[in-house]
């Protein structure tokens, strides 16, 4: 994937975004470490376009949970495409041989499996560099661990009157302002995040009033969490804050929203976390206000508006979703909406439709994993894996993604399910992905259990 586009201004780290790019270019892997929300990413973003620009190649690691999965989606979303008979990280080297940067975004969760992928790449492919952003370096050799540092006040500053004049244009730095807005992000520890939090209330409060509104939130919480580490809790602290001043619906579509991976589209939101308390008809509104006061983000990717969670704002939203006691019901509606939107593009995965079908699939990989993780843990939910393997299974040959087919199916048919239709087409489909590897014994094998069920079921479709 080629670098994102923030849809936000970009303040100050001139010195900073200079000295991580000579880093670069002295060291092969640079790691940018820091608390949540210091800035890591934006700071990537800048230090890839200077030294790469559109030959950068940008993968997001903040949705996927299972490490075993690293080198396929890593793969997928720099458009590998695999080689018959070749191992996927072999795939990948080629690919990657031919770029000169490759920016490994948010590996804090998934740090030793990054760890181990880095040192191959950097040993198979001379002319690469890495530059990871984790909350934490990975600690291999050759690494450079580089601290983001926070805002200094000046930057903190204009951060802060940037994004209050996105929310209320009208906003100037008076005199009468300057005085409490250097306090709140003196208050903030200059942390970016929570500075953009707070800026998004100048619309309904003047920032003497967020001042010592933030004060005393930052001032309550200190006492409970003594073990947390002093950003952590400056950033908790901002994060309830901005939550507390939420309408009860804007909370409860906040919490859903944590059930989306990567990015999402309006149409999903709506079908996913609507109901009867939560009109779909409010659904648009009350998505500008959390995009308005910072919490959720925009994107704009071929012309049409996704959004997105920063990372530790989706694990606050969860805490609130997994409280709410709804998360199970969120996690089937997810995956309802999730299994038809792909098995709709299956169905058109040829002819004038198949560039935007691919693509729509390609799109939603993140929240379709997701959905296939949580399928996989309770033996009742095996069928929604085995038709996500199935509607996907197009997908997978057409963009070379045998491997990464091949490591979902075998893990969907380790679930105990009924020999029915859908197992045999699943085990079909197994059979085909293998083939393209050139397994026989596996096509065999596959083809003779898929054959077995048509026969018990009578499906001569199957
Ligand atoms: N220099 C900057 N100029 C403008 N906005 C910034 C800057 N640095 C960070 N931000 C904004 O602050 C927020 C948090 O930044 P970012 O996502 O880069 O943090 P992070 O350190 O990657 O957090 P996490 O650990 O959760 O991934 C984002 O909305 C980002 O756009
Ligand atoms: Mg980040």
């Amino acid at each position: 994937m080629t670098l994102p586009v923030p849809m936000t201004s970009f303040v100050g780290r001139a010195r900073e975004v200079a000295a991580v790019a000579d880093l670069l270019s002295e060291v092969r892997l640079v790691t940018l470490t820091g608390a949540a929300g210091s800035g890591k990413t934006r700071l990537a973003l800048a230090v890839a376009e200077r030294a790469a620009g559109d030959t950068a190649a940008w993968v997001d690691l903040a949705a996927l949970s299972d490490p075993d999965f690293l080198v396929g989606h890593v793969a997928a979303r720099i458009g590998v495409h695999e080689e018959e008979c070749c191992l996927p990280l072999d795939t990948l080297c080629t690919a990657l041989r031919e770029r000169p940067l490759l920016v490994l975004d948010n590996c804090e969760h998934l740090a030793e499996a990054c760890a181990r992928l880095v040192e191959t790449l950097l040993r198979e492919c001379p002319a690469l560099r890495v530059l990871a952003t984790s909350r934490e370096a990975f600690a291999i050799g050759g690494e450079r661990a580089w601290l983001v540092p926070l805002l200094d006040t000046n930057d903190a500053v204009t951060l802060f009157v940037d994004r209050a004049r996105a929310v209320l244009p009208a906003f100037h730095l008076t005199p009468e302002h300057t005085g409490a807005v250097e306090a709140i992000c003196r208050r903030l520890d200059g942390l970016p995040l929570a500075i953009e939090l707070a800026a998004a209330r100048v619309q309904v409060l003047a920032p003497a009033q967020i001042l010592a509104r933030l004060d005393e939130g930052l001032r309550s919480l200190g006492a409970g969490s003594r073990t947390a580490l002093p950003r952590q809790r400056t950033l908790r602290g901002a994060i309830d804050w901005s939550y507390a001043l939420l309408g009860e619906r804007e909370r409860l579509l906040l919490a859903r929203l944590a059930v989306f991976s990567g990015t999402f589209s309006l149409g999903a939101v709506e079908r996913v976390c609507a109901d009867p308390a939560l009109p779909v008809e409010e659904v648009l509104d009350l998505l500008a206000a959390l995009v308005e006061k910072s919490l959720v983000v925009m994107e704009l990717q071929a012309g049409e508006a996704r959004y997105r969670l920063l990372e530790v704002v989706r694990q606050y939203a969860q805490e609130h979703l997994v409280a709410s006691g709804e998360e199970d019901a969120l996690r089937q509606r997810h995956a309802e909406f999730f299994l038809d939107v792909t098995e709709q593009s299956a169905g058109s995965m040829f002819g004038h439709s198949a560039r935007a079908s691919m693509a729509r699939v390609n799109d939603e990989m993140p929240n379709l994993r997701a959905v296939f993780e949580w399928s996989v843990t309770a033996p009742e939910r095996a069928e929604s894996a085995l038709r996500l393997c199935v509607a996907l299974n197009e997908f997978w040959r057409l963009r070379g993604l045998f491997s990464e087919g091949r490591q979902w199916l075998r893990e969907a048919l380790s679930l105990p399910a009924a020999a029915n239709a859908l197992r045999a087409r699943a085990l079909a489909g197994a059979a085909d992905l293998a083939r393209l590897q050139g397994d026989h014994s596996t096509v065999r094998t596959h083809l003779a259990a898929a054959e077995a069920i048509a026969r018990q079921v009578g499906d001569r479709t199957a």
